[in-house]
């Protein structure tokens, strides 16, 4: 169906909220000082490291990345381990790994001796790991058992005319091909994820539809779709991909998708799981706090946001004159903590109040009581025995809401892009 005139409305106004709240709080300011974190005791955290280097670039990922240059992959993952290392000092612990890239897999004989170095450091019980469609052979995936639990491969589309388009066709092959190595690699991990982008320019029903019957007939434990995420680094580069084409279809595909996942349940607002388990994300806040390692990774921690050197010499530079790998920071208000942390478990599909208040030290309905209200009046959320849940229409707003604010941390990512310094290497 499509959006009412309410329905609409709320959703410009969430769109309008986030990104005046992104420009005017996101200040991302230059550390002066060296940052001295200390993990609080008893407290959980998730790890995230971060992987910047591909072989090719596409047309529409705006992710930190360099052109792969083998000997910088090895020093580089070697000042990650150092990194790790300095984390490990700083008191913090860590249940989950999330890797993400980047190609994760493009060098893995490193990626295994960081990976085995982690769990030597921290008690990490739970590994993911990004992948795309070239690091599926059998052979080389069993050499992660029981190191990735859960491997999330970017396959985008099987529609062979949008993988052209987004340059994804010559790099990792047809869709039937890609659908050929996803059958061959199942079992080989516990658990295999698959990530779908849709609402591409002119892209049509059918084809979204197909992708999402497709993805649903390989019997992959989870599935992500997500919105084609347009921020202003990358609208260039994806319009010219798309020859200029423009449509916007993203609620009624968002729609289509909730629709046809019939074999599947969602688990956050556009994750879907064959599994009763919780997934993690990359994208997702389940997890309030998370230590970034590695070039261009986030901190977030005790309210505050933490960049991590882009610049790759800088990076390493830094870690080797054993000084924190920190830029940049920019602190939350108690505020704009509470309205990150609501969006987020809207998104992940409800926010027990009483345990929100507990974990925040606040009154979410006395601080959200607008915004409570606004999506109560349009039919976004109920509210019952002390739980908010977001309705279908709901699911979606936490959607956008999200979309946006990864479109705005691209805006982050866009202040530091610098220079290459190294011969090869090249900034995106
Ligand atoms: C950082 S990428 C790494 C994946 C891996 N390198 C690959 O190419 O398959 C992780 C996922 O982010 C998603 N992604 C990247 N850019 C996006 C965009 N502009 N809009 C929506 N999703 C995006 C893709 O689905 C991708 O699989
Ligand atoms: S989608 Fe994957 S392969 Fe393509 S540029 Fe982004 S990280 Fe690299």
């Amino acid at each position: 169906m499509p959006l009412n005139f309410v329905q609409s409305s709320t959703v410009f106004w969430a769109e309008k909220i986030m990104r005046k709240s992104l420009a005017n709080h996101l200040v991302i300011t230059p550390v002066k000082e060296e940052i001295k974190r200390k993990a609080k005791p008893g407290h959980t955290y998730m790890l995230y490291i971060h992987i910047p280097f591909c072989h090719t670039f596409c047309s529409y990922c705006s992710f930190h990345k360099f052109y792969y240059n083998e000997e910088k992959a090895l020093q580089y993952f070697s000042f990650v381990r150092h990194e790790l290392r300095k984390v490990k000092e700083q008191g913090y612990d860590f249940e989950t790994l999330y890797v993400g890239g980047g190609t994760t897999l493009i060098n893995e004989p490193e990626l295994i001796k960081t990976l085995e170095y982690a769990k030597s450091l921290f008690n990490i019980k739970e590994v993911s790991c990004e992948s795309d469609p070239n690091h599926l052979a059998p052979n080389s995936l069993r050499r992660f058992r029981g190191l990735i639990d859960r491997l999330s491969i970017g396959v985008q589309s099987f529609d062979d005319t949008l993988l052209k388009r987004i340059g994804r066709y010559e790099k990792f092959g047809s869709g039937a091909q890609i659908q050929e190595k996803l059958l061959k690699m199942a079992g080989i991990l516990p658990t295999t994820s698959i990530d779908l982008i849709f609402n591409f320019p002119g892209q049509t029903e059918e084809q979204l539809l197909r992708d999402v019957i497709t993805a649903q007939a390989l019997d992959i434990d989870q599935i992500t779709t997500y919105p084609l995420m347009q921020s202003n680094l990358m609208k260039k580069s994806i319009s010219k991909a798309f020859d200029g084409q423009k449509s916007d279809n993203e609620h009624r595909f968002y729609e289509l998708i909730r629709g046809a996942m019939n074999q599947y349940r969602p688990v956050n607002g556009w994750a879907f799981s064959r599994q009763e388990e919780k997934l993690s994300d990359e994208y997702v806040g389940s997890h309030s706090e998370y230590v970034g390692v590695g070039s261009g990774s986030f901190s977030f921690l005790e309210g505050t946001l933490y960049v991590n050197a882009f610049d790759l010499d800088q990076y390493m530079d830094k870690v080797a004159n054993e000084e924190s790998a920190v830029i940049a920071s920019c602190a939350f208000t108690p505020k704009q903590r509470v309205q990150y942390q609501f969006m987020t478990s809207l998104f992940d599909g409800m926010v027990d109040i009483a345990q929100f208040n507990q974990m925040l030290k606040t009154n979410v309905e006395r601080v959200m009581g607008k915004e409570i209200t606004m999506l109560k009046l349009a039919g976004a959320i109920e509210i019952s025995d002390g739980v908010i849940v977001p309705t279908e229409f709901g699911s979606y707003v936490s959607l956008v809401l999200m979309r946006e604010f990864y479109a705005g941390m691209d805006g982050v990512r866009a202040m530091f892009r610098s220079q290459p310094k190294v011969d090869k290497i090249v900034n995106l």
